[in-house]
């Protein structure tokens, strides 16, 4: 028998009915306390049927914020509407993991605590525009952290862990990915620091493992992921060689046995630049746990990734926004809703919650 997206799987500690996955997907539609309302618990209820869903980013603390109408795990009334969110997920069978994210320099201090400047890895401004109440102002030069400092990222990171667990959350993924900020201590293009946090690559990816190390003491390992996508150049980044410096993050976190690596191959918004050399298939021999993939994946490509073995979940971006039951769709090959690009980022339910399923 084949192995497909309908084989069940155990990851860490779950077994998922299938492997199909909400990938986490950024709607800025909290509410003004940056807290989940009960828009966000239909979204999330609508699409309960993945085999898991990864929560959009979250920020950790107030300093971590990047974008308006994000949700935060820093306070109790977030915490009171993810609550909601786990309820309704858990009412009809599934699992959800919550994305913690930092957006480190990719931020503005408008939106920041006393409009504080970002922080980042090295005062190393990158290019582009934060999107702030006043419209779009380009990038500033971010603060770059001290020792210190990264100490208490670290216990921000924690702190959030606790909060999602206490939120009702069946685990976490850690954004490692897309330019935020534990991507931007990764990568030599964002990171040039001279002390345990830059250089090689061991220090470039010391944070993450801090992290780590912090975020499965609340957790255990067996409900942990981490989220990395290496030739994405979204938010400026790059590094001068990607393959070494992922391959070597992968082999890092072998010894956690966390529930699983997932790598995103999506190569950012922009497909007229040309894409890196990157092998996606060295990079997976160089992890031994449970790999996720995703990035312009289709159900038949999506198939073929498992059924070779090249992945063992797949996560769906852009379908999941457009298809509340992709599981559904997929199981009886009906058509997919096309998702409509102008009602990504905010608004109401238009564009969100209306999409319909086969059943309406
Ligand atoms: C509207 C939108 C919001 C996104 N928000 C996040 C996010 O919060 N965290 C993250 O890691 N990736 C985010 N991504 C990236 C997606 O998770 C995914 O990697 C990307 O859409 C490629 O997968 P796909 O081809 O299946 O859509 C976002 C992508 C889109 C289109």
């Amino acid at each position: 028998m084949t192995t497909d997206l309908f084989t069940p799987i155990q990851m860490g500690r779950y077994t998922l009915r299938n492997r199909i996955v909400m990938a986490p997907l950024t709607r800025c539609r909290a509410d003004a306390n940056n807290a989940p309302q009960a828009l966000n618990v239909e979204y999330y209820r609508q699409r309960a049927s993945a085999g898991l869903i990864i929560s959009e980013g979250s920020q950790i603390s107030l300093s971590a914020v990047g974008y308006l109408g994000t949700p935060g795990i820093y306070s109790d009334a977030q915490v009171a509407g993810w609550q909601k969110v786990t309820d309704a997920v858990h009412q009809r069978g599934g699992l959800i993991f919550l994305q913690l994210w930092h957006c480190g320099r990719v931020s503005h201090p408008s939106m920041l605590p006393g409009q504080q400047l970002p922080v980042a890895p090295s005062a190393i401004c990158a290019q582009g525009y934060a999107h702030t109440v006043t419209g779009t102002q380009a990038f500033v030069t971010p603060h770059e952290l001290s020792i210190a400092e990264i100490a208490g990222v670290v216990a921000d990171f924690a702190k959030a862990a606790e909060n999602a667990l206490r939120a009702g959350f069946d685990g976490v993924e850690i954004h490692g990915a897309n330019g935020y900020l534990i991507d931007q201590f990764l990568r030599d293009g964002s990171n040039q620091r001279r002390d345990e946090y830059g250089g090689s690559l061991e220090n470039r990816t010391r944070f993450l493992l801090d992290i780590t190390t912090a975020v499965i003491k609340v957790w255990g390992a067996d409900r942990v992921g981490v989220r990395l996508s290496p030739i994405n150049p979204f938010n400026d980044m790059r590094d001068s060689h990607p393959q070494n410096l992922f391959d070597h993050v992968a082999q890092a976190l072998n010894p956690f046995h966390l529930a699983y690596l997932h790598v995103t191959e999506w190569a950012g918004h922009d497909d007229s630049q040309p894409r890196p050399e990157f092998s996606f298939t060295q990079l997976r021999a160089a992890y031994r746990g449970t790999y996720m993939t995703n990035g312009g994946y289709t159900f038949d490509s999506a198939n073929t990734a498992i059924s070779t073995g090249a992945a063992d979940l797949i996560a769906f971006g852009t379908l999941y926004i457009a298809n509340p039951d992709l599981v559904e769709r997929f199981a009886a090959g009906a058509p997919l809703n096309e998702p409509d690009g102008s009602t990504y980022y905010g608004g109401n339910a238009a564009g969100y919650t209306d999409y319909p399923s086969l059943k309406n």
